[in-house]
């Protein structure tokens, strides 16, 4: 379902300097897998999302998704393979203020002017217990229900991988367990794989797998480094 191959990416500094963040990862999931992604602030984690959803480019190797290579793809081919195979979570939410929760989820599905829209947003808020808030504005929700609703949104194109960029890092203990729980329920039930960059020990715990990103490498991770 995902692999890497010899991914690495630099990035050039103003002096003309390559400053190297990933190096030669590798990796190899199959469907419906849960992988946690551990390191430290700045050891590349959302450098690491960014190049598995195609939205930014390696300087070297490979990002395979579903069988295809991501580096293969024009712009064009990359931005609507991403709208239809992978839903990205971020810490932050990233819903849009002027448009309420009904409104956020059938978003992706207007661009990809599907004229079942409205129904499917309904079902997918509902597959994460929003149904009753879909007219409010993001603003009038709580932090745990902007999750929700942004789970609802990355799922609602039945993607086959889900990344998540520290999904829980802005709830709370008793919402981040319900937001891990959703997660790891909705990757069981409709066999979606997911990546899952966190801090949070105990949603590692419960990933297939558990890798740690250190000084560009990619390791399994050993419980001490959870600690
Ligand atoms: N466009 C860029 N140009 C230069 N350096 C960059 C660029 N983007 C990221 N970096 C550097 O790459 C490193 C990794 O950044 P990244 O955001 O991937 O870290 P992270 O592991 O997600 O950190 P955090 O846990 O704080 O979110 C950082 O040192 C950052 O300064
Ligand atoms: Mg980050």
């Amino acid at each position: 379902m995902l692999t890497l191959n010899n991914l690495s990416r630099s990035f050039k500094l103003q002096d003309g300097s390559d400053l190297k963040i990933l190096s030669d990862l590798n990796l190899s999931s199959s469907s419906g897998e849960s992988i946690a992604i551990i390191g430290p602030s700045g050891s590349g984690k959302t450098t690491l999302l960014s190049l598995i959803a195609g939205l930014e480019r390696p300087t070297s190797g490979q990002v395979i998704v579903d069988s295809l290579d991501l580096n293969q793809m024009s712009e064009k081919k990359l931005a609507r393979f991403r709208s239809s195979r992978i839903g990205i979570v971020f810490q932050q939410f990233h819903l849009m203020p002027h448009l309420n929760a009904l409104e956020n989820v059938c978003l992706p599905l207007w661009l990809q002017k599907n004229p079942e829209a409205e129904n499917l947003a309904r079902a997918s808020l509902d597959s994460v217990g929003m149904s009753h808030r879909t007219s409010h504005h993001p603003w009038q929700l709580s932090g745990g229900e902007c999750q929700r609703v942004a789970i609802a949104r990355a799922i609602v194109t039945s993607p086959a991988l889900i990344l998540a960029d520290e999904p829980t890092g802005n709830l709370d203990p008793e919402n981040a367990k319900a937001i891990s729980d959703l997660l790891l329920n909705l990757s069981r039930v409709k066999n979606i794989s997911l990546v899952i960059v966190t801090h949070s020990i105990s949603l590692a715990n419960r990933c297939d797998k558990k890798l740690q990103l250190a000084h560009g490498k990619l390791q399994n991770a050993v419980d001490s480094a959870l600690l």
